[in-house]
């Protein structure tokens, strides 16, 4: 029960589904946990759950000067950052098409899922750096593998997740310093955002057959993947892309 005994790690988007999963099962196994999201309600019936070694902040990730204000507040707070998991994202309206999609929608799916990330790296690695070293966990997508076409601009942004990881991974890397970062790809998971997408029996039953385990996953299968990339069991591991789909993308 101690697999990151200690280490102070931020998880974004913690108030629902992955997130909370994340942040919970990362608390049972040692972490301090800043829960961060957009949604207030949400973030704190989490932190509430866990009980204990967790707070909230409000955060909306697309925005540079809460990066600024959390990651100040944590080292000046807690006094060090070990782990971040960029895991808050929206996946907008469904069906969206590269035809339907407007220019306002595709601009907030960038936002959020994009440089909420970008602005993760970039202000979390200073401070995980000065902490003497940590990981960074990206939450991308099975989408970031495949054409998209109902979600086109998620796709998109999944897609540039994976490759913007690889590139902090190899950057830092080079540079000696001691951040790790991967991404992170779920297939169908069962929450909020997950059923959107399913959003009548019949699509669900579609969306099911398609998954070779032969049926949908749940945020903790998620969650035990981004466990061991935070832990120091994962210090070998940069740079690469972890698939937790149920064998989706295999076939
Ligand atoms: N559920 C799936 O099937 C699935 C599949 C692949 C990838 N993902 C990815 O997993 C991550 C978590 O998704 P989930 O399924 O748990 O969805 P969810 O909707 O249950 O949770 C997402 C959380 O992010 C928060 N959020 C949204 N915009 C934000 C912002 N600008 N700043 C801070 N927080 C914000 C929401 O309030 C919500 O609490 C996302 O990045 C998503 O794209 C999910």
């Amino acid at each position: 029960m101690s697999r990151v005994a200690d280490k102070v790690v931020l998880v974004s988007g913690a108030g629902s589904g992955i997130g909370r999963a994340t942040a919970t099962l990362l608390a049972k196994e040692g972490a301090t946990v800043i829960v961060t999201d957009i949604n207030r309600p949400g973030g704190l019936e989490t932190v509430q759950q866990i009980g204990g070694k967790a707070r909230f902040e409000e955060h909306d990730t697309s925005r540079e000067v809460d990066w600024k204000r959390i990651i100040d507040g944590i080292l000046e707070r807690e006094g060090k950052l070990n782990g971040l998991v960029n895991n808050a994202g929206i996946s907008g309206p469904f069906p969206a098409t590269f035809e339907t999609e407007t220019v306002e929608q595709w601009q907030r799916m960038l936002a959020v899922n994009v440089q909420g990330v970008f602005l993760g790296c970039k202000y979390g690695v200073p401070a995980i750096r000065q902490s003497g070293g940590g990981s960074i966990v990206n939450t991308s997508s099975l989408a970031a593998f495949l054409g998209t076409p109902d979600l086109s601009a998620y796709g998109a942004s999944k897609g540039a997740v994976r490759q913007f990881t690889k590139t902090v991974a190899i950057d830092c890397a080079r540079k000696g310093y001691k951040v790790r970062c991967n991404s992170v790809h779920p297939g169908i998971i069962l929450t909020p955002m997950g059923n959107a997408v399913m959003p009548s029996d019949k699509a669900r039953e579609r969306a099911r057959r398609r998954i070779p385990i032969g049926d949908f996953g749940a945020p903790e299968d998620i969650a035990y993947g981004i466990l061991y990339l935070i832990s120091d069991e994962s210090r070998f591991v940069t740079g690469t892309e972890l698939v937790i789909d149920g064998g989706m993308n295999a076939i």
